[in-house]
């Protein structure tokens, strides 16, 4: 065949498949779901590529029962299963975005941390969770006030850079109280974290003032171990894995709230204003008293349950990674030590910032693919061409791959803080700006990169600093000597955590 003959028969090709485009945009348009061609090929032919699992009938056959099956039953998290299906390489050679049918509901898969949708669009991020989360502002539509007013009631606290750095001296004094107490002993690096990040958020003043009874005292009591360790690993399952079945065991975060509300009631009544439970109380338009304690809704106590509880546990998964990075890698520690003796900080950055930022970016301490789906139909651009996509259409981002994207990272695959070093754009960018709402190319504190990111956590700049301030007195003042680290990722858990963190053993340096 003539090499002028590919060429026309390429371009009749691209005629058909413009025209093609245009009447599938127009029918998905008028008919959404009774759109027929969409359930024959492709979703988008000629623009999107899709992946299928059976040619015909995909989503009969297509991938919602090998999804179950992978994730649920064999306990893989979401990421490995868009890798093992051969979703993963097919949005890779196309441009980063590929469709699958999930079931009934069509699905666009993005392997980039590109913003391309506006939040408007999509579904309140933890809508699934509503059960386990109540009143929770990430269950709220975007544009509600109410959320718009609790979101500022803790943004103005734990993502305030000022205010954040007002309590590096407590946080320091906290840590080095724990610390003394887990001296000399073999602990599970997993337990360490929590409990240590836990008993700082305790007592850190104006903060929660759980001072009477500090968070560790539940996380360890019989009674709320397992609401206090498993709440948001339940959450993460749910919306991660799709997997509703186990809600009801989690109603106990009710009776948590309020018992630890009461036996706090005077440390937090006497907190100043910043404290975020009474911020929640004020919202409410409720007064801060015991028989109010007593008698919160289900829905408020559990918005209460769910923020206190993502207050210590996703800050001490991120820190549990941070750890078993550094422990892993002798060079890193070596810097790492270094600059934690040292007294001089002469960059916006400084080394255990990077090393934070980076165990962030490769390890995350949120699931690995996450999805919303479109409320309203919308369109948008696909190299140039719209793309129309209906409502119900889900929207999934794949956040563990889209952070080791070899487009921005030069050792993508690597725990190496030259990472950072790769994305910082000016000699000013530090924490504050590298995780500003409008950078997308670290993404573990958005669901799914939307323009704007109007839902990235309002706490992120609390987890890192707390983090950066709590290496520093570890690795200042301790030998750290860590067994049985295993950074693959565990079976079993919808938050990715280490395989094995190992068991941390501290010992006061002279
Ligand atoms: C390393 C630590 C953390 C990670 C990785 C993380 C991650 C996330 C993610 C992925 C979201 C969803 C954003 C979206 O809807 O797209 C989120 C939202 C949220 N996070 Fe965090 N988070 C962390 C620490 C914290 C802490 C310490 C708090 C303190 C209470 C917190 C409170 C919240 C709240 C209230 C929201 C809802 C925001 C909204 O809907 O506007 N997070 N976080």
């Amino acid at each position: 065949m003539s090499s002028s003959s590919i060429t026309n028969k390429t371009q009749h090709i691209s005629w058909v498949s413009k025209i093609y485009s245009r009447v599938n945009f127009w029918g998905l348009k008028t008919f959404k779901a009774y759109w027929i061609l969409q359930y024959l090929g492709s979703i988008y032919p000629g623009q999107i590529a899709h992946h299928r699992k059976k040619y015909l009938l995909d989503c009969i056959f297509g991938h919602h029962k090998y999804f179950y099956q992978s994730t649920v039953i064999d306990g893989k998290d979401a990421s490995t299963y868009f890798a093992q299906s051969g979703i993963s390489s097919m949005a890779l050679q196309n441009d980063g975005l590929c469709t699958f049918w999930m079931g009934w509901q069509p699905a666009i898969y993005q392997i980039t941390n590109q913003a391309q949708i506006r939040d408007e669009y999509l579904s309140p991020s933890t809508a699934p969770t509503k059960e386990l989360f109540g009143d929770f502002m990430g269950t709220l539509p975007h544009g509600c006030p109410l959320r718009a007013s609790k979101r500022a009631s803790l943004e103005t606290i734990l993502g305030n850079p000022s205010y954040i750095l007002s309590l590096k001296k407590y946080i320091e004094k906290y840590s080095i109280a724990f610390i003394n107490d887990s001296l000399n002993t073999e602990i599970s690096l997993e337990t360490f974290t929590r409990n240590l990040v836990a008993y700082i958020d305790s007592f850190i003043p104006g903060i929660i003032d759980f001072n009477a009874k500090p968070l560790t005292e539940y996380i360890n009591s019989q009674e709320y171990s397992n609401i206090t360790t498993n709440f948001v690993d339940l959450a993460a399952n749910v919306i991660s894995k799709m997997n509703p079945e186990t809600i009801e065991d989690f109603e106990a975060i009710v009776p948590f709230i309020k018992e630890a509300l009461t036996d706090n009631f005077d440390s937090i009544n006497l907190a100043s204003e910043t404290n975020i439970i009474k911020r929640l109380f004020d919202i409410w338009n409720l007064p801060f008293t015991r028989e109010l304690v007593e008698n919160l809704s289900p829905d408020q106590a559990k918005e209460l349950g769910a923020t206190i509880i993502a207050l210590y546990d996703t800050t001490s998964l991120s820190l549990m990674w941070t750890i078993c990075f550094i422990e892993k890698n002798e060079v890193i520690k070596e810097k790492v030590i270094m600059d934690a003796k040292s007294s001089i900080q002469n960059e916006q950055l400084s080394f255990i910032d990077l090393v934070v930022l980076e165990a962030i970016r490769l390890g995350g301490s949120n699931p690995t693919a996450l999805w919303r789906q479109a409320i309203k139909p919308f369109t948008f651009d696909v190299c140039g061409k719209k793309v129309y996509v209906r409502p119900g259409t889900m929207i999934w981002l794949d956040r563990h791959q889209a952070n080791q994207d070899p487009n921005i990272y030069p050792d993508p695959k690597n725990f190496n803080p030259d990472n950072i070093k790769a994305i910082i754009r000016s000699r000013k960018d530090n924490i504050d700006s590298i995780l500003a709402r409008n950078r997308y190319e670290i993404n573990s504190f958005s669901m799914i990169n939307t323009l704007g990111n109007p839902r990235k956590c309002p706490a992120r700049l609390y987890s890192a600093y707390m983090q950066s301030f709590i290496l520093k007195v570890i690795y200042a003042n301790c030998e750290v000597n860590l067994q049985n680290i295993n950074t693959e990722i565990r079976k079993f858990s919808a938050m990715p955590k280490p395989e094995n963190p190992g068991t941390i053993y501290l010992q006061l340096l002279n």
